[in-house]
């Protein structure tokens, strides 16, 4: 597969000071891959670098094969994105935005404007003033800014911030459209574990500066976090450590927790039934991104 994106060696140092510690990672064609991460950690300033905004104290970056320091503007020809909030004129319809904005790049064409309001869905309210639109209308206005102009590559930081559960669900589906229908290829940045496990199919994550992880979305997914709520708790974990051979195993008060798959749950069920340890309910959540980052980092907590 045909590499879209790739980051090696990356670094950022601001005033003496290193932000951006040595980044590597790449992205294919037509992925959609998430770049995970607690605020702070260095994802806006990673993907103002690919984009152009800033420049790159170190390393390399490679846009369709072109590296942004020595072929920048076929680089960028590439690139489409909405680092913060996409800057629209209110008081001006949302076809004019767009207008406007077209007209910094020649190269793109009426078709390619209609086109791309289409495509996020907008043509019935796009000649409405962008002051009655929804946030997630205007998230989506951003988005047709940034494929205006077709590019292979679409760089979203942090999409879906303050978008209700509805708005972010379009913007998945919106997303996943373009990655399978156009074959776009999409990194987008997010500091919520489980949006990434629903969007995504790859994820880089990031912590302090540094790639800490990557990963193919399943592999994060697997080890769930399963909660027994059980009379004998010293009975129950005598089971999960012996019998199990579990590790990091969680409890207090009446309950016992550890991260294992399905078919393992069924199996410790029957022993602790068998056990009599006194049973009441089983739950599993979805592992948090503080959870995440414990595995990961061996303890250290993201704050
Ligand atoms: N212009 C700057 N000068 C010095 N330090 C900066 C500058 N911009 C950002 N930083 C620092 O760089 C680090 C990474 O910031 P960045 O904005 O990339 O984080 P982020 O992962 O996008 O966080 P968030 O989830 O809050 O958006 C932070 O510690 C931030 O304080
Ligand atoms: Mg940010």
């Amino acid at each position: 597969m045909e590499t879209v994106l790739s980051l090696k060696n990356v670094t950022k140092t601001i005033k003496g000071k290193p932000i951006i510690k040595g980044i590597d990672f790449s992205v294919k064609k037509g992925q959609i891959y998430g770049f995970l991460g607690p605020n702070g950690a260095g994802k806006t300033m990673t993907l103002r670098m690919i984009v152009g905004l800033i420049k790159p104290t170190g390393g390399e970056i490679e846009i369709c094969g072109n590296s942004i320091r020595t072929s920048f503007v076929k680089a960028m020809r590439n690139v489409g994105c909405i680092i913060e909030n996409p800057e629209l004129y209110d008081y001006m319809s949302g076809y004019d935005n767009l207008r406007l904005l077209s007209g910094m790049e020649p190269q793109i064409t009426e078709q390619d404007l209609d086109e791309a309001i289409q495509r996020v869905r907008l043509s019935q309210r796009i000649n409405d003033k962008v002051n009655t639109y929804s946030l997630g209308m205007k998230q989506r206005l951003g988005i047709a800014q940034a494929l205006m102009k077709k590019p292979p590559l679409l760089i979203l930081d942090e999409p879906t911030n303050g978008l209700d559960p509805a708005g972010m669900k379009e913007f998945r589906q919106l997303i996943q459209t373009l990655a399978a229908e156009e074959g776009m290829t999409i990194l987008v940045s997010s500091h919520l574990l489980s949006e990434v496990q629903m969007m995504c199919d790859e994820v880089a994550v990031i912590l302090h500066g540094k790639i800490i992880k990557t990963a193919k979305v399943e592999e994060l997914a697997v080890d769930r976090k399963v909660t027994w709520h059980v009379k004998d708790v010293p009975g129950a974990l005598k089971i999960l450590e012996e019998q199990f051979q579990l590790t990091g195993i969680d409890h207090a008060d009446g309950r016992v927790s550890a991260c294992v798959d399905d078919d393992r749950i069924v199996a410790v069920n029957a022993a602790f039934t068998n056990a009599q340890v006194g049973m009441l309910f089983v739950c599993k959540e979805q592992k948090s991104l503080e959870d995440l980052f414990m595995e990961l980092t061996g303890g250290e907590t993201i704050g």
